[in-house]
């Protein structure tokens, strides 16, 4: 199986741990966490409408939507609070050096 394709989206200084942040990855808007020094990438709008989740809070490893407040689990994109029924993709992160990369595949 060949690998994925992967794309810089930073550095690890770029984030520091309970820190999120948008990336773009071809195209696609990503949600990019670093939970307690893991790195987890996220679809980065909102399942129950059309939110930008990077600006949303985290607590926990709960992601919060700015709008309705909303949750997912970052783990596992599950939903975890109303009024999101949906999950949210997630995303493949590698971390190669100190260069932090993101997979548009399930991790
Ligand atoms: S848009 Fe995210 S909870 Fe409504």
């Amino acid at each position: 199986m060949s690998d994925p394709d992967f794309v810089t989206v930073g550095r690890t200084s770029d984030l520091a741990p309970g820190e999120m942040t948008y990336v773009d990855v071809h195209n696609t808007p990503v949600c990019l966490i670093n939970l307690d020094g893991t790195y987890y990438a996220v679809n980065d709008t909102c399942t129950h409408a059309d939110a930008s989740l990077s600006d949303g809070t985290i607590e926990g490893d709960i992601l919060e939507c700015p709008l309705h407040g909303g949750c997912f689990d970052i783990r596992t994109g599950a939903p975890a609070a109303m009024p999101v029924v949906t999950p949210i993709e997630t995303y493949r992160v590698r971390v190669q050096g100190d260069v932090v990369q993101v997979a548009l595949v399930e991790p």
